[in-house]
């Protein structure tokens, strides 16, 4: 029999990052992967190289660069006639990434000589995988096996007319109406990608709250962003009550937070409610790995499970459902194995949501600092005044910086605007070093950046901003 030091099973981030930091501590490691593309071919990224992150953003690039020939151009006195989108050539672009990307993580493998294990991998008993056909021994296992969209009961998805965000990321043309349930990352950033191209989009969302986990005013911001100056129509408070098709057109039934029925009809819809955590097959209950009421696998802040040397990391497990505190987990396990110290900072994780304007965040949002009661000083500054932001023509939005009355050290750090994606990295290092908002107003900015909106909020903290 085969055996290993660390057994992965799943190769999304959160696993194949784990079984790389575990070659590099000098251990053998083998790793499980059953994902197949549409061809029919083994492949190694999981959900995010697959059918998450990177074709999602690929999509969201050529879709702005679209909307910024037809629309923003023309502010810089560039005019462009016969401007035409061709579905196939960018879904062919965004294939080309995901191909690079996935082989990428193949050549990893091979250089940190990582057996890839084609196949389904299952718990049998104590230190034993079925992997792809054979029973494996491992002295450590490392659960990474991801989420999947959440069905909304009694609506069949076909990835045709009614999509997950598998089938919402290969359409083959652009929808004139398409639908969303869903206003959360999904709905937002697929939603926007085909308006942009086009689509009237339609967004259903069950919470009578837009953009909950978000800071409350970078949420108002987004609202009159989306809706008012971009045509994305958001319903809250609806309650979906039937979803029927023909042969073209999907139809949504739903009851309006008035409680009056309403029908729509589109083209396409996709459905984005959440994701549930991969462990239907997975042999949990063999070895007595457990499971929360939601099926995800119940750990320890350092991602133990009740048994002994079995580990569970990524979307499986609670916390955020993002790729990098998946890889993070990763490499914290590896080096658990191997005897050191590794840890993952839950309090400094950081969130985008990658619409344009981009929103981005760490830390606590002001409503979690007033309902705790924490004494806490806000400093804002918007784009508009910034001379980048200007060049860009991307006056919308702010930075919001919010730090301790008394220490002055920063809690969290809320963006809307450009490069927002970008420019959180400074607030997540100001955070992991425990910064104040002091220390961030005394380093040098470039000039003129983007960037320099963070000092300007910095400075605003201690109302002493020097350009607005
Ligand atoms: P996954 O990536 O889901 O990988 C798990 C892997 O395990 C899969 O390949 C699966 O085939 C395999 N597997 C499952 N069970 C078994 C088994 N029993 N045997 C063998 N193999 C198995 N996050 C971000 O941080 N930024 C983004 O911009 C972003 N965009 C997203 C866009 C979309 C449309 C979606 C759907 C998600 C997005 N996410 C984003 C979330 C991100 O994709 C996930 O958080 C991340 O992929 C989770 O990593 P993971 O390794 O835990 O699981
Ligand atoms: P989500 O949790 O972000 O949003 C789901 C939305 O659907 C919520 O607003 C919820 O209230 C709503 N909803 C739930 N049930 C509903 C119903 N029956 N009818 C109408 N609305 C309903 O989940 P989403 O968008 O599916 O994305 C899944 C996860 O993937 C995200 O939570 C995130 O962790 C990850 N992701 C991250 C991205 C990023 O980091 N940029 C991009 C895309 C996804």
């Amino acid at each position: 029999m085969k055996a290993f030091d660390v057994v992965v099973i799943g190769a999304g981030p959160a696993g194949y990052i784990a079984a790389i930091r575990a070659a590099q501590l000098g251990m053998s490691v083998a790793c499980v992967e059953e994902w197949k593309t549409p061809k029919g071919d083994y492949a190694l990224g999981g959900t995010c190289l697959n059918v998450g992150c990177i074709p999602s953003k690929a999509l969201l690039e050529s879709s702005e660069n679209y909307e910024r020939i037809g629309h923003q151009f023309k502010a810089h006195g560039i005019s462009a006639s016969g401007v035409k989108l061709d579905v196939k050539t960018m879904q062919e672009r965004k294939e080309k990434i995901v191909g690079r990307m996935t082989a990428g993580v193949a050549g990893l493998f091979k250089k940190n000589k990582i057996i890839w294990l084609q196949g389904h991998g299952k718990l049998v008993s104590a230190g034993k995988v079925a992997a792809a056909g054979e029973t494996i021994e491992a002295k450590n296992i490392i659960i990474a096996t991801g989420s999947k969209a959440r069905a909304l009961p009694g609506v069949p998805v076909d990835n045709k007319l009614i999509c997950d965000n598998e089938g919402a990321l290969a359409f083959d043309a652009m929808p004139e109406r398409l639908g969303v349930i869903g206003a959360g990352v999904i709905g937002l950033e697929l939603g926007s990608v085909w308006r942009r191209l086009g689509s009237k989009v339609k967004v259903l969302e069950a919470l009578p709250v837009f953009l909950g986990a978000a800071d409350e005013t970078v949420a108002q911001e987004a609202w009159k962003i989306f809706t008012k100056n971009q045509g994305l129509e958001i319903e809250l408070g609806a309650s979906i009550s039937k979803v029927s098709h023909s042969k073209k057109d999907v139809i949504v039934q739903y009851t309006t937070k008035d409680n009056s029925s309403k029908t729509f009809e589109c083209d396409r819809l996709i459905v984005s409610i959440g994701r549930v955590p991969n462990t239907d097959d997975l042999g949990a209950g063999n070895i007595g790995v457990k499971l929360d009421a939601k099926g995800f696998i119940e750990v320890d802040e350092y991602c133990r499970t009740a048994v002994p040397n079995v580990y569970a990391i990524g979307d499986v497990v609670r916390g955020p459902m993002l790729a990098h505190k998946g890889e993070d987990e990763g490499v914290m396990v590896a080096e658990i194995i191997a005897g050191q110290h590794g840890h993952v900072n839950y309090e400094a994780i950081p969130w985008v949501i990658y619409t344009a304007p981009e929103i981005a965040w760490v830390g606590k949002t002001e409503q979690e600092l007033k309902a705790e009661g924490a004494g806490y000083r806000a400093g804002r500054f918007p784009f508009a005044y910034n001379g980048r932001a200007l060049g860009r023509e991307e006056p919308e939005g702010f930075v919001k910086m919010l730090a301790d009355a008394k220490t002055d050290r920063i809690l969290g750090v809320h963006a809307i605007g450009g490069l927002a994606s970008e420019l959180i990295a400074e607030a997540v290092v100001a955070m992991e070093f425990s910064a104040s908002s002091e220390d961030i107003a005394r380093i040098c900015h470039a000039h003129p950046s983007m960037s320099e909106v963070m000092r300007e909020a910095a400075l605003a903290v201690d109302r002493r901003s020097l350009n607005g």
